[in-house]
C-alpha cells in the first residue's frame, strides 16, 4: 500500500474516504454512490410520503437525516452524503423554487439584471439552517469511520436550472444568454460562486467532513466556455472554502468534461475528481494531477442491470484506477428503477465479499 498523503488532523483519522481523498491508496477502496438515497428505496418512497413534498423532505431535519441514514444502514457505504439539493442555493437566494410530481424541478425563470438584482444580493444562510442541521445530526449518527459529505452545484449547472426554470433542451437558455450576454450571465455566476461557497463553508462548519462540487451540464460546454463558466468559477469556490476551512476535503465532478478533464484537474484545486460514466479511466488519471483521488465510475445502467455485466463494470474500474488513490461511484447518480440487491451486488464485488 503506497502513502502518498496524510490525513489531516481533523478529518477524523480513520475514515477511508478520507484517506483516499489526501491521496491514499487503500488496498480495497472507499465507496459511496451519487443518489445513494433516493426513489429506488422502499425505505425512501415510505418517508417521502410522510414528508409531503420534496422540499418539505429536504427541510426537515428528522427526515432528511433519516434519508441521510437509510443507505448507509443498508449497504455499509463508506461516506454518506447529506440529503439536499443543488437548487436549494437558488431558493435561499429568494427564488421560487418546486419540484412538480414526476418532472422535475420549476423555478421563476431569472435572465436579466434587474431580475438579479431582486434576488436576495447574498444567499440567506438562516433559511438554510435546517440542511445544517440535518448535517449535524447526520454527523452525530454516523460512525468515525463513515465519512460526511456535503455538496451543491456548481454555478454553470445551476445558473442552468435559474435562466431556464427548469431542466432539459441541452440547457439551451442559458448557453444563449452566455453567448448573448456574456457579462450579464458572468453576474450570475459571480454571485453563485459566493453563494456556494458560503453554503460549503457552513456545512463543513456544521460537521461535512468533505463536500463536493456536482457540475452535471458544463460537459456540454466548448473548452473557452467550459473554461470561463466552469473550471473558473469551480476553483475560485475552493479558493473560497479552503480560505475560511483550511485544508477543506474538496471533490469536483465536471460530469462528461472529456478532454478538457485534464485542464480541468489541473486548474481546479480540489482533492478529488469525479469522472462520469462515458470517461476513458486510463487517459483521465495520466491526465490528473499526481496524487488527486479519482472518483467514478460506473455506469448507472450496469448497476441496473445487475449480473456478471456490473461485476464486470466494478472490476474494471478496480482495474483502471485502484493501484491510486481512487473511491468507487458511479458516473452519475443511482437511477430510480434500480433493485436495491444489485446495490448489495456492487459493494460485495468491490469489498471481494461476494
Ligand atoms: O443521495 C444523494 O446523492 C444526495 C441528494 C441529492 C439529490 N440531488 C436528491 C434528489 C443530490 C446530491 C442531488 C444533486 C442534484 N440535484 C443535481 C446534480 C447531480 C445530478 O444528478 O446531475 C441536480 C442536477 C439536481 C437537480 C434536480 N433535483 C433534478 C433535475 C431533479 C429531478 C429529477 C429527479 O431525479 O427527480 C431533482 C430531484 C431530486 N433530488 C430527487 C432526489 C432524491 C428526486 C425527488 C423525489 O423524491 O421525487
Amino acid at each position: 500500500m503506497s502513502q502518498q498523503g496524510t490525513a489531516g488532523p481533523d478529518q477524523g483519522d480513520t475514515a477511508p474516504f478520507l484517506r483516499a481523498l489526501a491521496g491514499e491508496t487503500l488496498p480495497t477502496p472507499p465507496i459511496w454512490l451519487m443518489r445513494q438515497a433516493g426513489r429506488y428505496l422502499p425505505e425512501y418512497r415510505e418517508l417521502r410520503a410522510r414528508a409531503g413534498s420534496f422540499l418539505d423532505l429536504c427541510y426537515t431535519p428528522e427526515f432528511a437525516t433519516e434519508v441521510t441514514l437509510q443507505p448507509i444502514r443498508r449497504y455499509g457505504f463508506d461516506a454518506a452524503i447529506l440529503f439536499s439539493d443543488i437548487l436549494v442555493v437558488p431558493h435561499a437566494l429568494g427564488q421560487d423554487v418546486r419540484f412538480v410530481e414526476g418532472e422535475g424541478p420549476r423555478l421563476d425563470p431569472v435572465t436579466t439584471l434587474a431580475q438579479f438584482d431582486r434576488l436576495k444580493p447574498e444567499i440567506d444562510l438562516g433559511f438554510l439552517s435546517p440542511v445544517y442541521e440535518t448535517v449535524a445530526r447526520a454527523r452525530a449518527a454516523l460512525s468515525p469511520e463513515t465519512a460526511l459529505i456535503g455538496f451543491c452545484g456548481a454555478p454553470y449547472t445551476v445558473a442552468t436550472y435559474m435562466v431556464a426554470g427548469r431542466g432539459g433542451d441541452e440547457q439551451a437558455p442559458a448557453r444563449l444568454l452566455a453567448y448573448g450576454e456574456p457579462e450579464t450571465f458572468q453576474v450570475l455566476i459571480d454571485r453563485l460562486v459566493e453563494a456556494s461557497a458560503a453554503h460549503l463553508v457552513a456545512q463543513l462548519q456544521a460537521g461535512a467532513q468533505a463536500v463536493q462540487i456536482f457540475d452535471s451540464w458544463s460537459g456540454d460546454l466548448p473548452p473557452a466556455e467550459f473554461e470561463r463558466w466552469s473550471t473558473k468559477p469551480i476553483a475560485a469556490i475552493c479558493e473560497r472554502v479552503r480560505a475560511r476551512v483550511p485544508g477543506a476535503p474538496i471533490i469536483a465532478f465536471a460530469r462528461g468534461a472529456g478532454a478538457k478533464f485534464g485542464a480541468f484537474a489541473h486548474a481546479v484545486p480540489a482533492n478529488g475528481f469525479g469522472l462520469a460514466t462515458a470517461e476513458d479511466r486510463v487517459a483521465a488519471r495520466a491526465a490528473a494531477p499526481a496524487g488527486a483521488a479519482l472518483q467514478g465510475n460506473v455506469d448507472p445502467l450496469a448497476l441496473m442491470a445487475g449480473g456478471p455485466a456490473l461485476d464486470a463494470a466494478v472490476d474494471a474500474c478496480l482495474r483502471d484506477l485502484g493501484s491510486g488513490p481512487f473511491i468507487l461511484n458511479l458516473g452519475h447518480g443511482v437511477r430510480q428503477h434500480t433493485p436495491p440487491e444489485h446495490v448489495a451486488q456492487l459493494v460485495a464485488r468491490a469489498r471481494r465479499t461476494g
